[in-house]
């Protein structure tokens, strides 16, 4: 119990999370703090990250009904420190399972959600070394609660990025893209013209996958739910270089046996982002010796093994997670993937549908990430 009550506090002081909670949105035209650090003025010797509005939840439970936008205190910053002005940041689905308590890793609340996104780095302390003002920065760690105006935090937790892409690209690219690379790269040699069939293809991570495969000359057979507008869903998936977009009941219409002649006997990787049936569908195109990574549960149903792939073509079985990617590896590593992703970005070789929604407007975006408004797309809080 006195652990629980001193972390909390530390965490308190590291967040700056003010004690009196106003109510929601209201508060977000009561605060305007950027004049003092954009001018360049520093109260008295100090330097101070100015209050921020944040989305922040005191218990776990449906990010609907835990989240509340609440003002926080200012604070000094501590020497090493920065201070950011978040400019973007993104509703994941890990976001809403770590408020839902679903995460393998559980915050301890009080805490600010969100886990990516990008900002500008408006104060710096002495000891400082990397950055500078007007820097772009996004998190280094998924541990930082970016919905959040202003964050305070050491140099180390922060990774600059370029300017030369658009922001929600910026915001965006350290976890979704990541995941498609890393996933294209670390479980099976992948060849020019090798076959690669995957899930939740409508996915930021599935759109990503297709065109990464694509550069690399690797096919893709993509699975999508079905829906009105199904042909314009896949028309946009072809445009990212596609060869194969199905919805599941047209997989199961499919002469298979043809259809994995055509693809050269079967795909050698599978990625499964939804569980369910669909995943027995990505098993049942995989060719001998074929591995299936699974990385989602977007269905929240149990993976079906399909008996017979298991026995005959000897599937392998995988899962992969970026946080674990993350701790095997360094911050140069890291920082090296996500320079690389934005340059494809840059080059226009890389591109996913976001869509920019005002923080002000943070409970209808969070609705629409929660899909109750059915499929849509990517949703990136954008700040003032
Ligand atoms: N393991 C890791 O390290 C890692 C890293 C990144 C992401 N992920 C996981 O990857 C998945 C995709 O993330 P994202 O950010 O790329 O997704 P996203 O862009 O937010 O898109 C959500 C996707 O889930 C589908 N979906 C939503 N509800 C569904 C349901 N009930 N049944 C089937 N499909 C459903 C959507 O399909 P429609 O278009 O049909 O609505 C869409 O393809 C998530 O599960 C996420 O947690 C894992």
């Amino acid at each position: 119990m006195a652990m629980a009550t001193l972390r909390q506090a530390r965490w308190l002081s590291h967040t700056c999370i003010a004690v009196s909670r106003r109510t929601s949105i209201d508060s977000l035209h009561r605060v305007q703090p950027m004049q003092l650090l954009h001018s360049g003025v520093v109260a008295s010797s100090s330097i101070v990250c100015p209050p921020a509005t944040a989305a922040v939840y005191e218990t776990l439970g449906s990010p609907d009904q835990v989240l509340r936008l609440v003002q926080m205190d200012g604070r000094e910053l501590e020497d090493g420190e920065v201070c950011v002005k978040m400019l973007a940041a993104p509703i994941n689905p890990s976001d809403i399972n770590r408020i839902e308590g679903t995460y393998p890793m559980r915050p301890t609340v009080p805490a600010v959600g969100g886990t990516e996104g990008v900002g500008v780095v408006v104060a710096v302390t002495p000891g400082v070394r990397n950055l500078t003002i007007d820097d772009w920065v996004i998190p280094s760690h998924p541990h930082l609660g970016t919905w959040a105006t202003h964050i305070a935090k050491e140099e180390g937790a922060w990774c600059k990025v370029g300017q030369d892409v658009p922001l929600e690209y910026a915001a965006t690219i350290s976890v979704n893209p990541c995941t498609a690379l890393r996933m294209l790269t670390d479980f099976v040699d992948l060849e020019a013209g090798d076959v690669v069939v995957q899930n939740g293809a409508t996915s930021m991570v599935g759109q990503c996958v297709i065109q990464l495969a694509h550069l690399r000359k690797i096919q893709t057979v993509n699975l999508v739910r079905d829906r009105s507008g199904v042909d314009e869903v896949k028309a946009r998936l072809s445009s990212l270089g596609a060869e194969h977009v199905f919805t599941e009941e047209e997989l199961g219409k499919l002469d298979m046996k043809n259809f994995l002649k055509e693809i050269g006997a079967g795909a050698k990787l599978g990625l499964n982002c939804v569980g369910g049936s669909t995943a027995t569908a990505v098993m049942k195109l995989l060719g001998e010796g074929g591995t299936l990574v699974t990385y989602g549960g977007m269905s929240k149903k149990p993976i079906k093994l399909a008996t017979g792939p298991l026995i005959f073509k000897d599937i392998q079985l995988r899962g992969f997670w970026l946080g674990k990617w993350k701790t095997k590896h360094s911050n140069e590593d890291f920082a090296a993937m996500t320079k690389y992703l934005l340059e494809l970005v840059r080059d226009d070789k890389l591109r996913y549908i976001t869509e920019k929604v005002p923080f002000e407007d943070f409970n209808h975006a969070l609705d629409k990430a929660m899909g109750k408004h059915g499929s849509a797309p990517k949703q990136v809080l954008v700040f003032k």
